[in-house]
């Protein structure tokens, strides 16, 4: 039997990770959505390319969440996207009555379910979805290093002329300005990035990277980016269904890891059938250690907005 996965929201993330997920045809996918008629037109149009690319999975689109039951994994992208001008962070007050509802719903049809975070700000959004399930924090995660790093290996790849994926790339922190790119564990080849590109030069790399998602929203002035975000995260369904095992930088809540506690953030995890199996505590310099703990406070004081208690 295939596993089964829903994606809430229906939108740019949410099509696209649903067609990803069916495309590669190791689960059946559900697609909710508030709106009328848009999950269930995109579901059918998906699995009507089951045939052309040779895909069994079955796809369906909803606007209740009966169908849901049994979900081995919920993705939540049900939230507004940035205009230009905005950041992440002024997405809290409206996402969080979103990502609350959507997750006492998904949590009530599918209770054994893994839980991964989409919508913005992502890490606070991955707490109160913490919050709300009462999962343990293997079950409850984010997306957001597997695409701040993608960007990082992309412009580092662009600037050497070298193949990305040979470009290993170290970002923790937020999924926000605060991120916390790590020069000296990013290689390229085994060779550290800092033998390989002077400091000017890395720098501005780190700068695009760390608004990335920013040129992106000013390029589309409607919406934000979709394509590399819903790749990063069919990697991670992808890592937890098929049991990969796979080392991948994620927001987790730390318990004490990292000298940080109560607060989530993003650093590398093992990511396998049980969801976050592992925290990997990479061994940081001071700077690098004072940088993360200014990104997680930031994350601390947008968690406080939402009063959770
Ligand atoms: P979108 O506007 O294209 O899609 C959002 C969808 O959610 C819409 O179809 C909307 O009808 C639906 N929705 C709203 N309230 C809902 C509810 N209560 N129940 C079910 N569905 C609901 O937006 P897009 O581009 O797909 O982005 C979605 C979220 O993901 C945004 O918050 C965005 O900032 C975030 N994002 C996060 C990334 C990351 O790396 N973590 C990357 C890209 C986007
Ligand atoms: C991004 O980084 C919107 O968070 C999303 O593109």
């Amino acid at each position: 039997m295939r596993a089964k996965v829903t994606v809430i929201g229906a939108g740019n993330v949410g099509a696209t990770l649903a067609q990803r997920i069916a495309e590669k045809g190791y689960a059946d996918v559900v697609i909710v959505d508030i709106v009328e008629g848009l999950p269930q037109g995109k579901g059918l149009d998906m699995l009507q390319s089951g045939p052309i690319i040779g895909s069994d999975a079955k796809v369906i689109g909803t606007n209740s969440y009966e169908e849901t039951a049994g979900s081995d994994i919920v993705v939540i992208t049900s939230g507004v996207p940035r205009k230009p001008g905005m950041s992440r962070d002024d997405l809290v007050l409206t996402n969080m009555n979103i990502v609350k509802s959507v997750t006492e719903q998904a949590v009530k049809y599918s209770p054994n379910c893994i839980i991964i975070m989409v919508a913005n700000p992502l890490d606070a959004m991955t707490q109160l979805a913490l919050h709300i399930s009462k999962f343990p924090r293997s079950r409850v995660f984010g997306q957001s290093g597997i695409l701040d790093t993608a960007r990082f290996r992309t412009f580092i790849a662009q600037e050497l002329n070298v193949s990305a994926q040979d470009v290993h790339a170290c970002i923790l922190g937020g999924h926000g300005d605060t991120m916390v790119a790590i020069p000296r564990l990013t290689t390229v080849g085994n060779v550290p990035l800092t033998e390989l590109l002077p400091r000017e030069k890395i720098d501005s790399i780190v700068e695009r990277t760390v608004k990335g998602g920013g040129e992106i929203v000013a390029l589309l002035k409607t919406g934000s980016a979709f394509y590399a975000p819903a790749a990063a995260t069919e990697q991670m369904v992808e890592s937890v269904l098929l049991d990969k095992k796979r080392i991948l930088p994620c927001a987790v809540y730390l318990d004490g890891e990292y000298g940080i506690k109560g607060v989530v953030v993003g650093v590398p995890v093992k990511l396998g059938r049980n969801g976050v199996e592992q925290i990997i505590e990479l061994k940081l310099t001071p700077e690098e250690s004072a940088a993360l703990k200014k990104s997680a406070e930031a994350v601390r004081e947008l968690v406080k907005i939402m009063n959770l208690e």
